[in-house]
């Protein structure tokens, strides 16, 4: 989809369809104002009926036909904001995506727009543009690799902003171009976590990092075995050792002549998770396919992050593997030697992602880091604590966690603190070992962070569980089926907005 602005009035575009919006309770106004009088009062005669109200991304397709002499849109497609003193950006990005969906799904491969909340709902041009653009593309993502005949669906091509006021032009062009950016980047971690995992392998990620690199002017390099072998990273190889799948360690880089101190992400990246010898039930086994989102999420951030020129040193970190059973698969009791030389006794196989991030985040000590967030499908104890409504936050550093709390309130990838009391250490204390890999059923998100916490070494550090916001099993207005993409906003949120 390509979406440009244009300075006019939408009443006088000759489109295939016309998007204009309304407040719930209001007469129409501004742009959809001057469509309804081009249409004879059709919007007005909607509202008298009560058929339509103007509620949050509720919909009314009007059909003009020749009514209207000047008027040549095919369609006009009004969509309702909510009461006016709730709207939000988020409540924008809402409205341009169940619009733009729409259309697709109607087969419209055009239509203009006008953009929502900029007026009356005060945003700010450039802002509004931002979310009109991100979430008009993430509504229209498909998944279609894989299913003959979605592939010939038509798709929304171009998507014209009109804007009467020619001084918001350049901060509209502005807007949209982030944030068609940071969709494109979302898409991107999305199809990363929706194709399977025999096509989605570590070594897959690894060549998705080296194209990143050579597009985007990133620095990358790829661990493999024998380099994990050298450094001493005894818990990834540890993981990897049930899979004829061999693991890979992905490093990029942006910016590194920026200077100072980089921020660091860190993604785990299991391309799929059975368990390995304490194997998983059965049961929707095959979502574990979506192991590796934050891996996704964070080779996304790293290509938004890049193709918007942030102005700031940022690092990349991807720990990838599959995690199987196998004669040659690590096993309960065993112990594995981390990076940082710390030991860990294996009492469950299938707390594995811990185990990958304590070598990545032992990795990211090199760096010197400002602040390292790692985000991580890590525990179903976070799914049943905050549902999947939220990604649980834990961390070592109060002002790092207000800045990406802040960063995913702007985004609408809400994050809620968890806590990281010693109680929990208590918990993970071996007989054999510096510490083990689970602490039991009790407060399992945040052991499994007390873990973590054993090789952040003292840097700011924040850590993301996203088990219950990685992928959707039912559509929200911008965000389909399957891997939410979620995280590339919220972190490419955090590196436009950081400030040393
Ligand atoms: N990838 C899973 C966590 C997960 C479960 C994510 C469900 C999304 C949905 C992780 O590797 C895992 O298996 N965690 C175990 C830890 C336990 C053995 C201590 C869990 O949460 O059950
Ligand atoms: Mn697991
Ligand atoms: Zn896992």
């Amino acid at each position: 989809m390509n979406i440009r602005v244009r300075q006019g009035q939408i009443q006088k575009q000759r489109s295939a369809a016309l998007i204009v919006n309304l407040f719930q309770g209001a007469r129409p106004g501004g742009a959809a104002e001057a469509v309804d009088q081009a249409l004879g009062g059709l919007i007005s005669a909607a509202l008298d009926s009560g058929d339509f109200r103007g509620k949050k991304n509720e919909l009314l397709l009007l059909y003009p036909g020749r009514r209207a002499k000047g008027f040549t849109a095919g369609r006009v497609l009004v969509v309702g904001l909510g009461k006016q003193a709730d709207f939000d950006l988020e409540i924008a990005r809402q409205a341009a995506g169940t619009a733009a969906r729409r259309l697709q799904d109607l087969g419209v491969e055009e239509a203009a727009t006008v953009l929502h909340g900029s007026g009356a709902g005060s945003l700010k041009p450039e802002e509004a543009a931002q979310a009109l653009a991100e979430a008009s593309l993430l509504a229209c993502y498909r998944f279609d690799h894989y299913r003959s005949g979605d592939r010939e669906r038509k798709v929304l091509k171009l998507l014209t902003v009109v804007e009467f006021e020619p001084g918001k032009l350049n901060p509209i062009r502005r807007g949209l171009r982030a944030g068609a950016e940071i969709a494109r980047a979302t898409c991107l971690a999305r199809d990363l976590g929706n194709h399977p995992g025999n096509v989605a392998t570590p070594s897959y990620l690894a060549g998705v990092a080296r194209r990143l690199a050579r597009q985007h002017g990133l620095r990358c390099q790829i661990l493999d075995e024998r380099a994990m072998k050298r450094l001493g990273m005894g818990a990834l190889l540890g993981v990897a050792r049930g899979s004829v799948q061999p693991p890979r360690f992905i490093v990029l880089e942006h910016h590194k002549k920026a200077g100072g101190r980089p921020l660091v992400f860190v993604g785990k990246g299991v391309t799929f998770d059975s368990g390995g010898i304490s194997l998983k039930p059965g049961d929707k086994m095959e979502e574990m396919k979506f192991d590796m989102s934050g891996a996704a999420a964070v080779l996304g951030a790293m290509q938004a992050i890049a193709a918007l020129g942030v102005p700031r040193h940022v690092v990349g970190l991807v720990a990838a593997t599959e995690n199987l059973p196998d004669g040659r698969a690590f096993k309960p009791g065993d112990i594995l030697r981390t990076l940082s030389g710390k030991t860990i006794e294996i009492v469950n196989t299938d707390a594995e992602g811990r185990l990958i991030l304590a070598d990545a985040l032992g990795y990211a000590r090199r760096f010197n880091p400002a602040g390292v967030v790692d985000l991580a499908t890590l525990t179903g104890a976070c799914v049943v604590a905050l549902g999947h409504h939220a990604s649980g936050m834990i961390g070592n550093d109060e002002r790092l966690a207000e800045r990406v709390r802040q960063a995913g309130e702007y985004t609408s990838e809400r994050v809620w603190p968890l806590p990281l009391w010693d109680e929990y250490r208590e918990q993970i204390k071996s007989d054999y070992a510096d510490m083990k890999n689970t602490g039991g059923r009790p407060g399992g998100a945040s052991t499994g962070a007390a873990l973590l916490a054993e090789f952040t070494g003292d840097y700011p550090w924040v850590h993301l569980d996203i088990a219950g916001t990685a992928w959707n099993t039912q559509a929200k207005p911008y965000i389909p089926k399957g891997c939410a993409g979620l995280g590339v906003r919220l972190l490419t949120q955090l590196a436009r907005t950081w400030k040393k």
